[in-house]
């Protein structure tokens, strides 16, 4: 193959063969010394409380006990919160939500440490909790302040509208479940160094918070992570808390210490995406044509702030959606709640945002008789007017319409859709819906500075590349795509390019692998690294051989210099010979983007990622399951890096939200306990949920318009939001249920239990 097609081609995964075998090293296979210790926390009980004494004798004495840890042990600050400082590593004061961690206990094997964990003895002084969204909202109960974005008069042009609606939503939360748990190892090195094994998206934030808990400096820690087993959003800020923990223990016992929580654990323990409760009223003409919104988002937090702010953020910049809103308001509540802070989840607050313009618009299509799909239409960004949104980015690489003209015609939408009438006007027990729903998702972190990457690379004199970046690996193929990066460069083949863990003793300050931004941002940065030293040796070349620099060319492991060709191997070995630099570090901040936070205001993203779905289910009106029948995608990644990994992206996310959506329910008691803390009680979607007929493609023929890494796009989250074709699919069927224009109260998740109450209403025979 040359070399030139490296970048773009279907290539495996660079783990791919370990994955499939097992020889994948995860955190929990690092061979580890024989005096490590095994650590667990011990976890709240109630939801709200003083805590009056924490009695650990039983725990001390119990077998295998080595250490315990509680706030006195931690040498600095007893904290892991990234940006406000409210999440204790440990607290023996007050808990502010049931699986809290109070303390961490070390033995000598994890079975003896949680067993130890269960025997302390708490007095708790029990105070009134606030459980839900609308208990947090009447009492003003928040983590942040709440924020206001309005354009134009949204109130006067409602109320002129000749038409209006208001409605409620829920929308569910959804924990993780990377199948990888949450993990680190501490282990202690000379000098007071501290060297952590994270399963982690973000090494440089796990670096500075077991600093500040031991009471060191950045350069006393080293954190290191080959590849996690999944992280979907959870592994941003949650594994500092197991990171310091480790590390105070391995402190405090000057022995290396691993804390791997188990699932039940790690559910109760570690936050999840955020639950919104959205009320809209909307103003809309007769055609379906939005004319102004009024939106309140409110999102459970949890008890602390974590990246709630800006997930909120992002749920704002997209309400939107794929849709024009020339007036708009939208008030967001970050509520503080008695249970699990909330924090990143594959889509950051985005799909959040977007149900409610699907919503939204589903229902104005409902109330006025006309297909979801022609109000969709009308109603999406135009390419040179209607195409500001309400935060102030123009949107200028539009492929909206292009995408849903293909896709309504590859997946026979109005064919299918008349057929699906005629089968729901014959059969009164299964019902079907079909739905087409389109995604726009701004690609950057709204945090300007998190915007930048670097890469370090190494070429050795046997001809072989050792490549690092700040990225991390979860299953997403980042090593991947920069390693085709490089390959492509140094016109190497991928075998030659070994990718090391992510390593805070060789690439700094790194931002966490996160926003979709991973490639973009490491791809660059690995390539300007491979051209420097690509540079370095072609004016060695040149000047060596006589030969001027654009007749020397690197392709498939040669070096082409003139018309004589050499290996790239001896190439290399004379350029050391000759004293040429092999290493160079690379670094690449993302242009354009400016954000002015307090106003909502600016070009947060370097531009949109884009795709639609179509979806069809049959519901069954007696049991209220439904099947998720056929799924057509088609989807927007620029000019593909990997067809391969970015359509396993695609199928991915989309699955993952179609569980949001549908069959991830969490639940909490009366007394804020989590209830649903394992996969007994948890149903993720599995191979046996993807849909019988699926027709997933890429959108051909449209490079990206800004210059990423050879014009391709960010892939890991936008496709979850493709999910919520399902959702209105499914609504879609409950429809069929009632009298034309009645708009079904369905809810996030889409369980059969949320089916058929959203059921009985329509057919007025709820239960009170
Ligand atoms: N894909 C796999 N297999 N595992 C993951 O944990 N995380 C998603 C997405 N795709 C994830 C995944 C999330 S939340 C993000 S932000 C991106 O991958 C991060 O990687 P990227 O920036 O390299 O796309
Ligand atoms: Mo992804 S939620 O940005 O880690």
């Amino acid at each position: 193959m040359p070399t030139a097609d490296i970048a773009g081609s279907a290539l495996r995964h660079e783990s791919a063969h370990l994955h499939v075998s097992g020889r994948a090293l995860y955190c929990d296979d690092i061979p580890l010394p024989s005096n490590t210790l095994h650590a667990a926390f011990g976890l709240s009980r109630v939801a709200h409380a003083h805590i009056r004494s924490i009695d650990l004798s039983a725990v001390t004495a119990a077998a295998g006990v080595i250490a315990t840890a509680l706030p006195a042990d931690v040498p600095g600050e007893n904290n892991y919160g990234s940006s406000v400082h409210d999440d204790p590593i440990f607290t023996d004061t007050q808990v502010e939500f049931a699986g809290q961690p109070m303390f961490a206990v070390a033995a000598a094997s994890y079975a003896q440490a949680r067993r130890a964990a269960a025997l302390a003895k708490i007095d708790y002084e029990e105070l009134p909790a606030i459980l839900d969204i609308r208990s947090a909202l009447a009492a003003k109960s928040y983590v942040l302040n709440s924020r206001h974005l309005l354009r134009g008069d949204p109130q006067a042009v409602i109320a002129s509208a000749p038409h209006r609606l208001k409605g409620t939503q829920q929308i569910g939360g959804q924990d993780h479940f990377y199948l990888e748990g949450q993990i680190a190892i501490a282990l202690p090195q000379e000098d007071g160094a501290m060297l952590i094994h994270s399963s982690t998206q973000h090494p440089t934030e796990v670096q500075h918070i077991v600093a500040h808990a031991l009471k060191r400096r950045a350069h006393d820690v080293v954190v290191q992570c080959r590849r996690m087993g999944g992280g979907f959003g959870g592994k941003e800020s949650q594994p500092a808390l197991l990171a310091a923990a480790a590390a105070v223990l391995a402190n405090k016992t000057g022995r290396p210490v691993k804390l791997r929580m188990d699932r039940d654990a790690d559910m109760l323990a570690t936050g999840k995406r955020h639950d919104f409760i959205v009320d809209y009223d909307v103003g809309f003409d007769d055609e379906g044509r939005v004319l102004a919104l009024s939106v309140m988002l409110a999102a459970r937090c949890g008890y602390s702030a974590d990246l709630s702010g800006p997930v909120n953020d992002r749920a704002i910049c997209h309400v939107d959606n794929a849709y024009f809103l020339e007036h708009v308001e939208i008030i967001s509540h970050r509520c503080k709640t008695n249970t699990v802070s909330n924090t990143a989840f594959r889509g950051f607050g985005g799909p959040q945002g977007m149900m409610v313009i699907e919503s939204v618009l589903d229902d104005i299509a409902r109330t006025l008789g006309r297909d979801p799909l022609d109000v969709r239409r009308l109603n999406f960004y135009g390419h040179d007017t209607r195409n500001l949104t309400p935060y102030g980015q123009l949107v200028e690489d539009n492929v909206i319409p292009l995408i849903a003209d293909q896709l309504e015609a590859s997946s026979g939408y109005r064919e299918r859709r008349q057929a699906i009438s005629a089968w729901n006007a014959a059969n009164p027990t299964i019902k079907r819906g079909i739905a087409l729903t389109p995604v726009k998702f701004g690609i950057s972190f709204n945090a300007t500075f998190y915007n930048q990457a670097g890469a370090l690379l190494h070429i050795y004199n046997d001809g072989t590349v050792m490549l690092n970046h700040g990225g991390t690996e979860m299953g997403q193929g980042l090593y991947t795509k920069v390693a085709q990066v490089v390959a492509t460069e140094l016109g190497l083949p991928l075998s030659a390019i070994r990718v090391s863990a992510a390593d805070t003793s060789k690439v700094p300050n790194t931002s966490a692998t996160a926003a979709s931004s991973g490639s973009d941002l490491n791809g660059k940065a690995a390539q300007a690294a491979a051209q420097t030293i690509r540079a370095r040796l072609i004016a060695w070349a040149s000047e060596a051989h006589q030969i001027p620099a654009d007749k020397i060319r690197f392709d498939n492991g040669v070096v082409w210099l003139g018309e004589h060709s050499i290996s790239f191997a001896k190439f290399v070995a004379q350029a050391y010979q000759a004293r040429v630099s092999l290493s160079a570090t690379g670094y690449y901040r993302t242009p354009k983007i400016h954000w002015d936070s307090s106003k909502l205001w600016g070009r947060p993203f370097f531009y949109f990622a884009y795709g639609a779905a179509v979806s069809e289910v049959a519901v069954d009106t007696l049991t209220g399951e439904t099947q998720l029948s056929r799924v057509d995608i088609l989807h927007d990644v620029g000019r593909s890096l990997n067809p391969a990994l970015d359509i396993g992206q695609i199928e991915g996310g989309f699955l993952q939200g179609a569980g949001w959506l549908t069959s991830e329910e969490l639940w909490w008691n009366a007394r804020g306990e989590l209830k649903t803390h394992a996969p007994s009680t948890y149903k993720i979607p599995t191979a046996r949920d993807w849909p019988q007929q699926a027709h997933v493609a890429l959108l051909q023929h449209e490079p990206n318009r800004e210059d990423t890494i050879y014009r391709s796009k960010a892939v890991g989250e936008p496709p979850l939001m493709l999910a919520m074709s399902v959702f209105h699919a499914i609504r879609d069927a409950v429809a069929a249920c009632g009298a034309p224009n009645s708009l079904p109260e369905l809810h996030a998740p889409a369980t059969p239990e949320a089916v058929l109450r959203a059921i009985d209403i329509l057919r007025g025979e709820a239960l009170a």
